[in-house]
């Protein structure tokens, strides 16, 4: 088939990548005339495993084609895919403006039947909203289309490994020749397949990531219960995730979920219950413990250095919102370093791939590339994000380089016994000291 994949960011440029490995013909259109500069020259702008071996290849084979124009990419299209932003708005509700402009912009160069997708998270009811854009704006009379939701369930960093092998394919339609296409479009790819009316499909993308969001909440407050009691998180973890009615995923405590999805979905889904007459109070709860789990950190390096945090130099390890990825939207270390610096600390930032941005928050942070660097003469060290090479760091060296040997471990990376042994004052999230 030939699809257009609208919006080349973390969901459209591995969705494009995929379908066109598939075989089928992908034009990947974004209006930023610099990236798509580099997409045609095989460069890949996003940290994403196997994306740019997947992306060159299909590039050479003349199926993965990046483009600026709505004219090349959508008249020739069976299928097109709106995979844009939707961030927060002021209320927390999904911004849903690029979606409705995506859906203005395509609408005159509809030609004979399109499904048109969407794949961004999107509230209730928008499939019928862009089904009545493209109506007011198409221009050929003769042309006719179906609006469908596909939710995506891609997670950043295992983007391609996870499009290749999905758990199951969310088919949104209110037609059958819609959803004929569509099933025809991932025969390729394994899982089940769940074909349903738009709205249920749209709710099932909110639902499914506001559990798992609940889901790390909960641990993180077992976690918060275990600090009280002695008790261990990561093992009271284990034995639950082995009953199979609860599963071992998603249940590692820590400094709590953060990135460009679960925060503003939950945010997203709990207007959404506002808007429709129901206070959600389980949603509401899972928020709460989330940014709690951000100041249950500072209130630990507190205790831990005894004395207000006026003045102390605090390194933080890690930026991007979880490991495998640069990506730093709404991250745990964003928040600390808000929080940090309203306690007139000052700190000091490593991450092993993620910058910062030009936010006014980063302007007096000291950023290093090198995490020795980042911890030379800190009062304390936390660690915000999961980057498996946080435990190859040499800790002894890092403890003698510091002024006082505090580690507060957001991720519980690291052995509680193993770190207290070596003089560090160690605490992490939930763990027990074990006799
Ligand atoms: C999430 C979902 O997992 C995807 O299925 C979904 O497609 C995606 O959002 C989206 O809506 O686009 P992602 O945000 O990439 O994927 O990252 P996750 O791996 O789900 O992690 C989210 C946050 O939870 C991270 O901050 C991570 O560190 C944290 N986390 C995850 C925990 O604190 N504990 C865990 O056990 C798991």
């Amino acid at each position: 088939m030939t699809i257009a994949v609208i919006g080349p960011g973390y969901v459209g440029l591995p969705t494009a990548a995929v379908f066109a490995e598939l075989g089928h013909t992908v034009w990947l259109l974004g209006r930023n005339a610099k990236k798509n500069a580099q997409l045609q020259k095989g460069e890949v702008y996003l940290h994403e495993e196997g994306l740019t071996e997947l992306v060159q290849k299909n590039l050479k084979a003349g199926r993965f084609r990046p483009t600026t124009s709505y004219a090349e990419a959508i008249p020739d299209a069976d299928v097109v895919f709106i995979a844009v932003g939707t961030p927060s708005g002021e209320y927390g509700e999904a911004d849903l403006a690029a979606v409705f402009q995506t859906a203005k912009d395509l609408a005159p160069h509809l030609k004979e039947y399109t499904v048109v997708v969407n794949k961004s998270t999107v509230p209730v009811g928008t499939a019928e909203r862009v089904a009545k854009i493209l109506s007011e704006h198409r221009k050929d009379v003769a042309a006719t289309f179906d609006v469908a939701s596909c939710p995506e369930f891609l997670r950043e960093g295992t983007a391609v490994a996870d499009a290749f092998h999905p758990d199951r394919i969310v088919i949104g339609v209110a037609s059958d020749t819609a959803r004929d296409l569509l099933l025809e479009l991932h025969r390729e790819l394994p899982g089940a397949r769940v074909v349903t009316d738009p709205k249920s499909a749209e709710l099932i993308k909110y639902a499914s990531n506001a559990f798992l969001a609940t889901k790390i909440s909960f641990i993180n407050e077992i976690a918060n219960i275990c600090e009280g009691v002695g008790a261990d998180v990561e093992e009271v973890a284990r034995g639950m995730g082995l009953d199979s009615r609860i599963g071992p995923k998603f249940l590692k405590a820590g400094v709590g979920w953060s990135g460009s999805c679960f925060p503003k979905d939950v945010r997203a889904l709990h207007h959404i219950a506002f808007s429709n007459n129901y206070e959600p109070q389980i949603l509401k709860a899972a928020i709460e413990v989330n940014n709690d789990q951000r100041r249950r950190i500072v209130a630990k390096l507190r205790t831990a250095l005894r004395e207000p945090l006026q003045g102390k130099t605090i390194a933080i390890l890690g930026l991007s919102f979880k490991q495998d990825t640069d990506d730093i939207r709404e991250s745990a270390a964003i928040d600390l370093l808000y929080l940090l610096k309203n306690a007139g600390a000052y700190v000091r930032l490593h991450d092993p791939v993620a910058q910062p941005d030009t936010r006014p928050i980063f302007h007096d942070t000291a950023f290093f590339v090198d995490a020795y660097a980042a911890c030379d003469n800190a009062d304390a060290v936390v660690i915000a994000t999961e980057w498996p090479v946080f435990k190859e760091l040499d800790w002894v060296r890092i403890k003698n380089a510091m002024r006082q040997p505090v580690l507060i471990d957001g991720r519980n990376l690291l052995d509680p016994a193993v770190m207290r042994t070596n003089g560090w004052m160690y605490e992490g999230v939930g763990r027990a000291i074990k006799p």
